[in-house]
């Protein structure tokens, strides 16, 4: 055993951990060491199934050969090139073979670290493609309540969780939200789609009314909210918001963060809703979770609009240090090539009404008051204990991980969203550990 497999010689204070209740945490660790395919090994030495692809990321399963040598090859050629003025072939490759797999007309592609980037990238966009058009009256942004758009100051603004925004008073001006889908009176145990609730997108059309169309840069929404706990839209939704946001002139930006990749059975929910949106949010498992990296797609017509001026003039004055990182275009290449070659980027076609059929199986059990599901992603939403919001969601997730399954929590939510390597046996034996855990949390 190596130091950091055991646990009691490990200091923890210096380690402020993000998006945990970092005191609760350190008084009972829960350390992963190693991953191979479906399963975590824990410190010590349990096999933990892995029903949440990391955090959503890990699309192709654990330790893929074939991206550490990519890695370690690309480290031994060019560590890192320049990405301001200056590129390296990788990079071009890279978003190719993006363009190739992206949703019809969504061929340009931008390059930053991480799924917050992407989003601010992809706002800041909108804002300076309006303004290169002439329209530069155009600054609102909107975005939807329940939804998450990561942490970055512009993704904060937009997002609709309201823990993430509370601590931070300075947010930015000129947002403004729709109302979300999730209706549990209508809605409840719903399959699939809901049946209820496209009319819901006419809430942007209240925004237009109250704010001038005029104003308005753009709305971004996650097709399929993920981090809120797997909110599908309802039928019709997203084709509505999309006619609004036309009539108006207004951008729509998908966030697929968690979408992309294969999650909905299809390479982008774009694809699973045949709703294409002018910008689209990417990273997670554009390189499988090991190298950060993200991508913002942009419609020829949002990326010509903003090829004007002098030819000698930077049309986007944005961009990060490591956009295009060489290790990160080198995985990323490498992920595309599994995705390619195991047929991943569809492979939860095949999957998705067993893993809806499992899921609902747990309809019945102890407070369980929702249960949704589509493509590779469900979740389960349990009433809270005597009021107290999370508290049984939290012994969840202790309970799950002690026997043997990791899945995130939200609230008294459980969501899931397995690498799409799954198989039907890790689904059963998922359900069966999350079904045993919520007779025992009841
Ligand atoms: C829809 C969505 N957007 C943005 C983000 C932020 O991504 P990151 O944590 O890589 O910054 C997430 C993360 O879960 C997400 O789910």
């Amino acid at each position: 055993m190596t130091l950091h497999q055991i646990p009691n010689t490990i200091k923890t204070d210096s380690y402020w951990m993000p998006f945990t209740a970092n005191r609760q945490f350190k008084k009972s660790p829960r350390l992963f060491s190693s991953a191979e395919g479906m399963y975590y090994t824990s410190v010590d030495g349990r096999q933990v199934i892995d029903g949440s692809a990391g955090l959503w990321c890990v699309n192709a399963g654990h330790g893929r050969k074939q991206i550490a040598a990519a890695v370690e090859r690309q480290l031994m050629t060019l560590d890192f090139a320049p990405s301001f003025q200056m590129g390296h072939p990788l990079a071009f490759d890279f978003a190719e073979r993006l363009a190739e797999i992206a949703p019809k007309g969504l061929d340009r592609v931008f390059f930053t670290n991480s799924g917050s980037e992407s989003v601010d990238t992809a706002l800041k966009i909108a804002l300076a493609y309006h303004r290169a058009n002439g329209q530069a009256s155009r600054t609102r942004l909107i975005g939807r309540e329940r939804g998450y758009h990561g942490v970055g100051f512009g993704g904060t603004s937009v997002g609709g969780m309201v823990a993430n925004r509370r601590a931070f008073t300075t947010l930015l001006p000129g947002v403004d939200h729709i109302r979300h889908t999730h209706d549990l009176t209508r809605n409840a145990f719903a399959k699939d789609l809901p049946e209820h609730g496209a009319e819901l997108a006419d809430d942007l059309e209240r925004l237009v009314a109250l704010h001038g169309a005029e104003t308005i840069a753009a709305v971004i929404v996650e097709p399929v909210p993920g981090s809120t706990a797997v909110l599908p839209p309802p039928k019709g939704y997203l084709q509505r918001l999309r006619e609004i946001c036309d009539k108006h002139g207004i951008l729509l930006i998908f966030d697929e963060v968690i979408t992309g990749f294969g999650r909905l059975g299809t390479p982008f929910a774009a694809n699973f809703f045949g709703v294409t949106p002018d910008l689209m949010t990417t990273a997670k498992g554009i390189t499988n979770g090991t190298v950060p990296c993200g991508a913002v797609f942009a419609s020829r017509k949002v990326h010509d609009g903003m090829m004007t001026g002098p030819e000698n003039q930077i049309e986007l004055f944005h961009g990060y240090t490591y956009s295009a990182h060489p290790v990160a275009c080198a995985a990323g290449i490498a992920t595309l090539d599994i995705y390619k070659d195991e047929g991943l980027l569809t492979r939860g076609s095949s999957l998705a009404e067993y893993w809806r059929d499992a899921l609902h199986s747990l309809k019945g059990l102890p407070n369980v008051v929702d249960i949704r599901n589509c493509g590779l992603m469900g979740a389960v939403e349990l009433a809270p204990r005597g009021g107290v919001v999370g508290a049984r969601g939290y012994d969840m997730l202790v309970e799950c991980f002690n026997n043997g399954l990791y899945l995130r929590t939200g609230g008294d939510s459980v969501a899931m969203s397995p690498p799409l390597i799954v198989e039907k046996s890790h689904i059963d034996q998922m359900i069966s550990i999350l079904g045993d855990a919520i007779k025992k949390v009841a």
